[in-house]
């Protein structure tokens, strides 16, 4: 897939600052990452007979224009993850090109139930993601926490099963959050799920995806039911102004995915992203299944902007949302929020032109 590609129509100064911006990362699922090539590697260390012989070969099965039509590629892709060591150069790939793109601190959704589903235990699984965030922790000086994500298209009791068997690795999870089809699987269905997993003391997340039957009533469950702390995707909430309201108000992050949008909707959903930055919601931007959809966070940051001729300020904004919506100790946050003022001010981009500075309900 393409990656590290700047968009013809993208200042080469603005493709700059956005290189070196520092910022977070916060969607984007580690199961996503898994490039051609290193499925390939993998593959051929453990003896898993591919159909497909060559990176050509694999992105020629990368063929989707939906949710539905994406999982049904990206989920047999995972059975060339078998060992601790799978999982460890899975992560540590993705952190090593994360942090070549500025940022600076990354949640990353992983899903157990696809791999304990195909036999692969948890522990296997876990070992490994922890593993690599404490090799890049040392060697890249990027920080990584995991949220462990419950298949939505799967049982209710199958996911407490596996919040129950995560309890004994608490201390490296900070969070869980929802993946998978959404369709006729609303938040509610996992209502009990998620009271135990902030029970336990989890942070709460949840896909909210692009476009599907029942969008608005489904964000509205993940906020007045569930309670989340932030919204993946969500970005179909700029329908319904009173929600709009409600997460301005409440400070919840956002996290959107401008590739990702164009794979499974054909429409990057631009103009929706920028009304939810203009209106003071704490939008993000991230790359979701980055290995998939052609680019990491800074192609998608780029993408944007030169798709709706955002500024540098207002990709600085995206960037100040980014560490404000994540779940970094306040004192760490404020570190980068003051490294990203300096950065600001070394090119020459004036904070005063933040999108929104203050909350309109704050004086
Ligand atoms: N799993 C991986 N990527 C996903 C997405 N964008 N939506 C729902 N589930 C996913
Ligand atoms: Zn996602």
């Amino acid at each position: 897939m393409t990656t590290d590609v700047i968009p013809a129509d993208l200042a080469p100064d603005l493709a700059a600052f956005i290189a070196g911006l520092p910022k977070c990362e916060l969607h984007v699922h580690l199961e996503g990452t898994l490039s051609p090539s290193l499925k390939l590697a993998l593959a051929t260390r453990n003896n898993v007979e591919l159909a497909e012989k060559t990176v050509a070969e694999v992105e020629a099965t990368y063929q989707f224009d939906s949710l539905t039509s994406f999982l049904a590629v990206y989920y047999p892709a995972m059975n060339v993850l078998v060992t601790v060591d799978d999982f460890r150069d899975l992560a540590l790939a993705y952190l090593t090109k994360a942090a070549s793109q500025g940022v600076r601190h990354v949640e990353m959704f992983f899903d157990p139930q696809a791999h304990t589903g195909r036999g692969v235990p948890f522990q296997t699984v876990i070992r490994g993601y922890r593993r690599a965030i404490v090799e890049a922790q040392a060697q890249l000086g990027i920080s990584a926490e995991l949220i462990m994500c419950f298949l939505r298209d799967l049982s209710a009791e199958f996911a407490m099963a596996t919040l129950l068997e995560s309890l004994q690795y608490r201390d490296w999870i900070i969070g869980v959050g929802l993946d998978s089809d959404e369709r006729d699987n609303p938040p509610s269905k996992f209502a009990t799920v998620f009271a135990r997993a902030r029970a336990e003391g989890f942070l709460l997340t949840m896909h909210c995806d692009i476009d599907q039957v029942g969008s608005i009533e489904n964000i509205r469950q993940a906020i007045e039911e569930i309670g989340v702390d932030r919204l993946d995707h969500g970005t179909n909430i700029v329908e319904n102004p009173s929600l709009v309201e409600q997460v301005r108000k409440r400070g919840i992050g956002l996290t959107c995915c401008p590739f990702s949008n164009s794979f499974v909707t054909n429409d990057m959903k631009a103009n929706e992203i920028v009304q939810l930055l203009r209106d003071g919601v704490k939008v993000t931007i991230n790359s979701d299944d980055p290995a998939y959809f052609g680019g990491y966070v800074s192609e998608n940051y780029s993408a944007l902007a030169a798709d709706a001729g955002l500024t540098a300020a207002e990709m600085l904004q995206l960037a100040r949302n980014s560490f404000t919506a994540s779940w970094l100790p306040a004192h760490v946050r404020d570190g980068y929020l003051a490294e990203l003022d300096t950065y600001a001010a070394q090119h020459g981009v004036s904070t005063a032109d933040r999108v929104n500075p203050i909350p309109r309900d704050v004086h």
